[in-house]
């Protein structure tokens, strides 16, 4: 038994009734020490986050003993705030942009004022979009392992409003007007078509290789080999981006610009974050010329 010193880490952050010490059972688990807090703070335990002072993160199911607690040691907890189904969040997020798409598609004369013949890259377009959201929704579905059972409530808004409104709305109003750019020659708007279809092929692969790394009900990480993940740590991320890619040079509207160039950065951004969580957690045995998102370059 030792007793530890519990701490927000900023007074905005402070949690009432939150006590200034604890004493903790080092046998136990981290789950078992979130709902000692959980019951002392009375918020729920899918809200608490507990880190120590080196911003290690004590993961819910881990013996305590992994952390080497003594008397004193600082915890710092943090209120998540209202949680949310990580799926429902998905499910939301995707569906928005997939409805937007139908609507701008089949509803031209509330909307552009006539009717009109959609010229091919219009067709070419509404398909490749209602195919890659579905399929997100159905991997969201079947093929996601997630390692937290809940999000906070207001990632629904934010992940929401980065996707509805500039892969739906945005890119929905102007893809589909009665004034398209013209359809590229054959050979380029055929070969862009196959290397969307191959980079949602193999955003695909890569998903089933991350599934396949844990098993079910698990929070199990390890790392990903094979496919791309022997040259980036996040292949996915970068299939993604190559599958607007393609979207973007068919359509050559800045709509599909400005969503290729905030998604690619965002995720850039996080393949960054995932990089280092990787080198953290596994240390030598990462393999060391791995970039984070783009082949040979970063
Ligand atoms: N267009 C855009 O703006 C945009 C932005 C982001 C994502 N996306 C798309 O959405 C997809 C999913 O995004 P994401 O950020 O959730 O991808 P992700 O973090 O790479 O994870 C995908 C799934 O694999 C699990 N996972 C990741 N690394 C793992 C490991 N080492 N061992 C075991 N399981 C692991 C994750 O679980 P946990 O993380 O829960 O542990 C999650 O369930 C992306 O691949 C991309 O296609 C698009």
């Amino acid at each position: 038994m030792v007793t530890v010193n519990l701490r927000t880490k900023s007074p905005k952050a402070k949690i009432s009734k939150l006590p200034p010490t604890l004493d903790v059972d080092t046998t136990g688990t981290v789950k078992d020490l979130a709902a000692a807090i959980s019951k002392a703070t009375q918020l729920g335990l899918e809200r608490i986050r507990l880190t120590l002072i080196d911003n290690t993160v004590l993961v819910p199911d881990t013996p305590l003993d992994k952390y080497d607690l003594q008397d004193n040691s600082i915890i710092y907890v943090k209120d998540l705030g209202y949680q949310i189904d990580w799926q429902t969040v998905f499910y939301v997020e995707y569906g928005g942009p997939l409805f937007i798409h139908l609507l701008f598609y089949f509803l031209q004369k509330p909307i552009y004022g006539k009717t009109f013949e959609h010229s091919a890259t219009q067709k070419a377009v509404f398909y490749m979009v209602i195919l890659h959201f579905l399929k997100r929704e159905l991997e969201t579905m079947f093929v996601h392992r997630f390692s937290n059972a809940t999000m906070p409530l207001i990632n629904i808004f934010k992940n929401s409003g980065h996707y509805w409104v500039l892969s739906g709305f945005s890119l929905a109003y102007f893809c589909y007007g009665p004034s398209p750019r013209r359809d590229l020659p054959g050979y380029l708007f055929y070969g862009l078509i196959a290397f969307w279809a191959y980079s949602e092929v193999s955003n695909f692969i890569t998903h089933l290789i991350l599934s396949s790394l844990r098993p079910k009900g698990t929070r199990v990480r390890k790392i990903p080999y094979g496919y791309g993940f022997n040259f980036v740590a996040c292949p996915n991320y970068f299939f993604e981006a190559c599958s607007w890619l393609a979207v973007t040079l068919l359509t050559r509207s800045w709509a599909a610009t400005l969503f290729l160039i905030v998604s690619s950065v965002t995720m850039f951004l996080w393949s960054l974050k995932k990089q280092a969580a990787y080198k953290k957690e596994f240390g030598a045995k990462y393999p060391k010329n791995r970039k984070a998102m783009f082949p040979f370059i970063a």
